[in-house]
């Protein structure tokens, strides 16, 4: 089964959107199966954000990660790396749509609240950025079979 990794950044929970995020995911009918909260270092900032090294916004987005503790989640269903992006809404909150998650707790570019991978070969390099295999859970949970065939 897809996962993807999805990063709740320093700005969700200092607000207090930990809860109303998670929850966008549990009703959607993703399956959470890694979860905790941590403090991100340096090294792993910047690993999580190689591909943008040289840009303007690399050094701001890599200090605001490691500026207070983040919530790393892995997160599996049938296209849950697509189904995620769109849930997150466009990068800037300010033009993404008021319905998904950056459009409905976001202001600005810096401060967009959820990280997401955009692809499946991003979210295998990020799980394992962040998790050792043995916390990522297999389980069966409830009403699986109410969700797809
Ligand atoms: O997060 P997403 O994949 O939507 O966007 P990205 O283009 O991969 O950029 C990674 C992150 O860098 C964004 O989520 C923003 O936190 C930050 N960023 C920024 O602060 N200013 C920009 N002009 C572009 C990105
Ligand atoms: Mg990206």
């Amino acid at each position: 089964m897809e996962k993807t990794f999805l990063m709740l950044k320093p700005d969700a929970v200092q607000r207090g959107l930990v809860g109303k995020i998670i929850t966008r995911f549990e009703d959607k009918g993703c399956k959470l199966v890694g979860m905790k909260l941590i403090k991100v270092d340096r090294s792993l900032a910047e690993r999580h954000y190689e591909e943008h090294k040289g840009k303007g916004f690399f050094e701001p987005t890599v200090n605001f990660i490691m500026s207070s503790p983040v919530v790393a989640m892995v997160w599996e269903g049938k296209n849950v790396v697509a189904i995620a992006r769109e849930m997150m809404g466009s990068t800037n909150p300010a033009s993404a749509n008021p319905g998904t998650i950056r459009g409905a707790y976001g202001m600005d570019i810096s401060r967009n609240v959820i990280h997401g991978s955009d692809s499946v070969a991003s979210a295998e390099r990020e799980i394992a950025l962040y998790f050792r295999p043995e916390e990522i859970l297999e389980y069966n949970k409830a009403g699986e079979e109410w969700l797809s065939e």
